[in-house]
C-alpha cells in the first residue's frame, strides 16, 4: 500500500519506489508537512522531522507554551489569522464578518485509484491499481465547514496530485475569497524558480530566478490560462541541469485565472500556492454546497529537468489527453490560414487540396472565415452557417469534395465570440459579457460571450452540431482571440458576479465535454492566439494545441523548447510556413522549417499552389519522411539536449520505447566562422546497443554516443553534405545494428 498512516504518530506516507510525501496531524489539530523529496523508508516514527520553536513576537496557540506559533510550523493547508502570516490556502468571509477560521483533522480514508473531478478536467486512472488517494477531512466546527484535501499517488510515476473541496454542512452563508488547490511549505529556499513566460508569438520561453525572501509569482488575470505565463513552474536546485540534479514540477489543470507563487518567509521557509486566482473571485457557498478545486500535478526529479519532463509527458500521455488520438500519431495537415487568410472561396480551397493530396497530406483543415459574412476580423463570430458567397456548396458540400480527393476534412471555429456586426448579436446582444452602464471593450473587435450561461453554451452547442452533422468533419480547432473585460453576466445577480470567470472556464469545459462524447472521431486542437490556452486543462479535451502564431522555425526552437518542458511533443501543434515568415520576416530553408516542425504533430500552413515543383518535390519527401518516423517522435521518448535559450545551438532526441531507434534534431542559428570541432553527449540510448548514424557514416556502441558525445563538426558530415550559412539543421537517425 503506496499511503501509510501510522497511528502512533499520527503520520501519512505517501511513497512509491521515487518518491516521498509525509504529513503528521499536529496536536493542535492542523496538519503539519513534514517531508517532500526523494524516496526514504517508510516507518512510524517521523516525529523528528516536526520542527517548532519559539521565537519573539509570535503569536501562539497554546497557553504557557511559546514554542508552538503556527507562523513557524510547515502545514498543508493554513489559514490566515490565528498566528500564520504567510498568504493562506483559504479565506473565507462569514456571516458575521469573520474571516477567522480553524480547521482541524476529522478522519481520513485511503481508496485505491482516482475519483474524478465534477466538470473539471484532472489527470485519471483506467485501473484502479495505477494510483492510490488519500482523503484526509478538515472540519471547522464553528462554521460547520468540511474541507476534504486530495491526494492521489500514481503507481510507477514520480507524481502526486492535489487539490481541494469545500462542504458548507451549516446554515450559514459563506464567501469563499480564496480557495487554493494547492499550497506546500518546504524547508529552505535554495531553489531557482523556473517559468514559461511570453506574449503573442513568443510564447514558453524559459525564464529562470533565484528564490528571494518575499513573494515571487506568476498569474493570469486575462480569462485565459495566457501567453503572459504558462500554469507551470519549477524549483531546481541551483546544480540541477537537464540531466542531473533535483526539481520539483508543478503544473496546474486549469484554463483560467491562476495564481502561482512562492513566499520564501525570513526563516528561508518556502511556501508554494498553487490554484485559481483569488482575485475577482468570490464563491458563495450556501447551505449543503460544495466547491471543488482543480488540480495541481506536482512531479519531484533528481534526474534534471528531463526527468521532470519525462514524468509530465508520461502522466499526461497516459492519465490526462483522452480519445481516439491518445495514443496515435497525428495527421499530416495544411491549414490555409497563413496561405490565404480570409481571403479564399471553393475553387481555390480545392486547388490547394488538390496539390495537398499529391503531395501526401492526408487532412485540409480550412481556418477562419467561412461563415457568415465574415472576409475579416470585424465580423460573424457566432453565426456558425457557412458564407455561401465563398462556398456555394456549403460546408457539406466542400467537405465532401474533399473526402472524394482522398483527404479529411477540418474547420476552425471560435464558440466563445461574438462580433457587434452578427446577426447573433442582433438577436442575443444580452449573450455578450459586459458591465452594465459601462463601456464594453473590445479584443480584435471581438466581444466574449457569455459561458457562464448555460442558454449560451447550449445555443452555441446546437449551431455547431448543425455543422459537424450536415458535413464530414474529422478535424476542429477551438480558437479562442482575446482577454476577457468587463466580466458581468445579465443572468446572475449581484452576488454571482465574482463567480463569472471560473463559470466561464467551467462553460467551456461543459461544451467540449458535450463535442468530444458527441464526436469522438474528431481531433479537436485548441488554440487561444496561438498559446494561450496552452495547459493541461485544456489537453484533456484537445489531445493538441497550435503552440504559437510564430511559425519562424528559429523562433519555434525556443517555442516547443520550453513547452516540451511540461508538455509531451504529440500534443505540440508545429507546422511548416511560408517565408518571409508572417511573425518575422525571416527567411530560413524548408529544410530547417521542418526539421523544427517534425518535433510536434507536423503539417503545412502555406498556399501549395504558389509553391515551386522543385518546393513540392522536397515536400513531398519531407512528408513520407514524417510519415515513415512519427510514430517514434511523437510517441516515443524527448529529451532536451541543447537549449536555444543559452547558445546558437539547439537540440533535442527523441528515443523509441526499445532504444532501437532514435532521431536527434540538430540546429544552428547563425553561421559562426571557423568554428572548432563539437561534440553533443546524447540521452536515453542503450549503453549496449551498437547503432550506425545516418549522416555520420560511423557505428558504435550506446556508451560512446552518451559519454564521449556524437560528432556535430560541420566536416564530420562529408564533403556534400556541409551545410552552410545562418538556421543550419541537420536530423541524425541513429537505429540499432542488428547482427
Ligand atoms: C488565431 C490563430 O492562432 C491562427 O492560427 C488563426 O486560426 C487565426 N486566429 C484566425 O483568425
Amino acid at each position: 500500500m503506496p499511503i501509510t498512516y501510522h497511528e502512533s504518530n499520527q503520520t501519512f506516507h505517501i511513497y512509491n519506489n521515487h518518491i516521498s510525501y509525509i504529513i503528521q496531524i499536529l496536536k493542535s489539530g492542523h496538519l503539519g508537512q513534514l517531508y517532500y523529496g526523494k524516496a526514504v523508508k517508510d516507518h512510524d516514527h517521523f516525529d523528528h522531522l516536526f520542527e517548532s520553536i519559539q521565537r519573539a513576537t509570535s503569536v501562539c496557540t497554546f497557553d504557557n507554551d511559546l514554542t508552538y506559533s503556527l507562523e513557524h510550523i510547515k502545514q498543508e493547508y493554513p489559514t490566515y489569522g490565528s498566528g500564520d502570516f504567510h498568504y493562506p490556502a483559504i479565506d473565507i468571509l462569514q456571516e458575521n464578518g469573520s474571516r477567522i477560521l480553524n480547521f482541524t483533522y476529522n478522519g481520513h480514508i485511503i481508496i485505491k485509484g482516482k475519483q474524478h473531478l465534477d466538470g473539471l478536467p484532472a489527470t485519471f486512472v483506467e485501473n484502479n491499481f495505477e494510483a492510490t488517494t488519500l482523503l484526509i477531512y478538515l472540519y471547522d466546527n464553528v462554521i460547520k465547514t468540511r474541507i476534504t484535501l486530495i491526494y492521489t499517488l500514481f503507481e510507477y510515476l514520480p507524481v502526486i496530485t492535489r487539490s481541494a473541496k469545500i462542504e458548507n454542512l451549516g446554515n450559514q452563508m459563506l464567501k469563499i475569497n480564496s480557495m487554493m488547490s494547492l499550497s506546500l511549505d518546504l524547508p529552505d529556499y535554495q531553489y531557482n524558480m523556473i517559468e514559461l513566460t511570453g506574449a503573442w508569438s513568443r510564447e514558453m520561453h524559459i525564464k529562470e530566478r533565484k528564490l528571494q525572501i518575499g513573494v515571487q509569482s506568476i498569474h493570469s488575470l486575462k480569462g485565459t490560462s495566457s501567453h503572459s505565463y504558462n500554469p507551470f513552474l519549477a524549483l531546481k536546485r541551483p546544480n540541477c541541469t537537464e540531466t542531473s540534479g533535483e526539481v520539483l514540477g508543478f503544473s496546474f489543470v486549469y484554463s483560467g485565472n491562476f495564481l502561482a507563487q512562492v513566499e520564501v518567509d525570513p526563516y528561508n521557509v518556502s511556501r508554494i500556492t498553487i490554484g485559481i486566482n483569488p482575485f475577482c473571485f468570490e464563491w458563495n457557498l450556501g447551505k449543503g454546497q460544495s466547491f471543488q478545486t482543480p488540480e495541481v500535478v506536482m512531479v519531484y526529479s533528481d534526474e534534471g529537468l528531463n526527468g521532470m519532463s519525462h514524468a509530465f509527458h508520461n502522466l499526461y500521455r497516459k492519465h490526462l489527453l483522452r480519445g481516439n488520438y491518445r495514443n496515435k500519431s497525428r495527421p499530416i495537415l495544411v491549414n490555409n490560414w497563413e496561405g490565404t487568410q480570409w481571403d479564399f472561396n471553393e475553387e481555390i480551397i480545392l486547388d490547394i487540396a488538390k496539390v495537398a493530396k499529391d503531395v501526401g497530406i492526408e487532412l485540409f483543415v480550412l481556418d477562419d472565415g467561412w461563415f457568415g459574412d465574415r472576409n475579416d476580423d470585424k465580423t460573424s463570430l457566432g453565426d456558425w452557417y457557412p458564407n455561401l458567397k465563398k462556398l456555394p456548396n456549403g460546408i457539406s458540400g466542400l467537405s465532401k469534395k474533399i473526402n472524394n480527393l482522398g483527404l479529411d476534412f477540418g474547420i476552425w471555429i471560435e464558440p466563445e465570440m461574438i462580433s457587434k456586426n452578427s446577426h447573433l448579436y442582433q438577436i442575443h446582444p444580452e449573450y455578450t459579457l459586459k458591465t452594465p452602464h459601462r463601456h464594453t471593450s473590445h479584443g480584435r473587435n471581438q466581444y466574449v460571450l457569455d459561458f457562464s450561461n448555460c442558454e449560451v453554451v447550449d445555443y452555441i452547442y446546437n449551431c455547431l452540431i448543425k455543422i459537424i452533422d450536415d458535413s464530414h468533419i474529422s478535424y476542429i480547432k477551438w480558437d479562442m482571440n482575446r482577454c476577457m473585460s468587463e466580466v458581468y453576466s445579465s443572468v446572475h445577480d449581484s452576488a454571482y458576479q465574482g463567480q463569472i470567470m471560473h463559470e466561464y472556464i467551467l462553460g467551456v469545459y461543459n461544451l467540449y465535454e458535450r463535442l468530444i462524447s458527441k464526436y469522438p472521431h474528431i481531433l479537436f486542437e485548441s488554440c487561444a492566439s496561438g498559446g494561450a490556452r496552452f495547459d493541461p486543462g485544456m489537453l484533456y479535451y484537445a489531445p493538441q494545441t497550435w503552440a504559437s502564431d510564430n511559425t519562424d522555425a528559429i523562433e519555434r526552437l525556443k517555442i516547443q523548447y520550453g513547452a516540451s518542458l511540461v508538455y509531451p511533443i504529440t500534443c505540440i501543434g508545429s507546422h511548416v510556413s511560408e517565408i518571409p515568415n508572417h511573425a518575422v520576416f525571416r527567411n530560413t530553408p524548408l529544410h530547417t522549417r521542418a526539421n523544427v516542425a517534425y518535433f510536434g504533430t507536423f503539417g503545412y500552413e502555406v498556399n501549395l499552389t504558389k509553391m515551386s515543383t522543385y518546393e513540392l518535390e522536397i515536400i513531398k519527401k519531407q512528408i513520407s519522411f514524417m510519415k515513415q518516423y512519427r510514430e517514434l517522435i511523437q510517441l516515443g521518448d524527448f529529451y532536451r539536449l541543447l537549449s536555444p535559450f543559452e547558445s546558437n545551438e539547439t537540440a533535442w532526441i527523441v528515443v523509441s520505447k526499445d532504444k532501437e531507434i532514435a532521431i536527434v534534431g540538430y540546429y544552428r542559428t547563425l553561421q559562426e566562422v571557423n568554428v572548432g570541432y563539437r561534440r553533443l553527449k546524447l540521452v536515453g540510448l542503450d549503453a549496449n546497443k551498437n547503432y550506425t548514424i545516418s549522416n555520420n557514416y560511423y557505428e558504435c556502441y550506446g556508451d560512446e554516443l552518451m559519454n564521449i558525445g556524437l560528432i556535430t563538426s560541420d566536416a564530420s558530415c562529408g564533403e556534400n553534405n556541409i551545410q552552410e550559412g545562418d538556421y543550419v539543421s541537420r536530423l541524425y537517425i541513429i537505429k540499432e545494428k542488428k547482427q
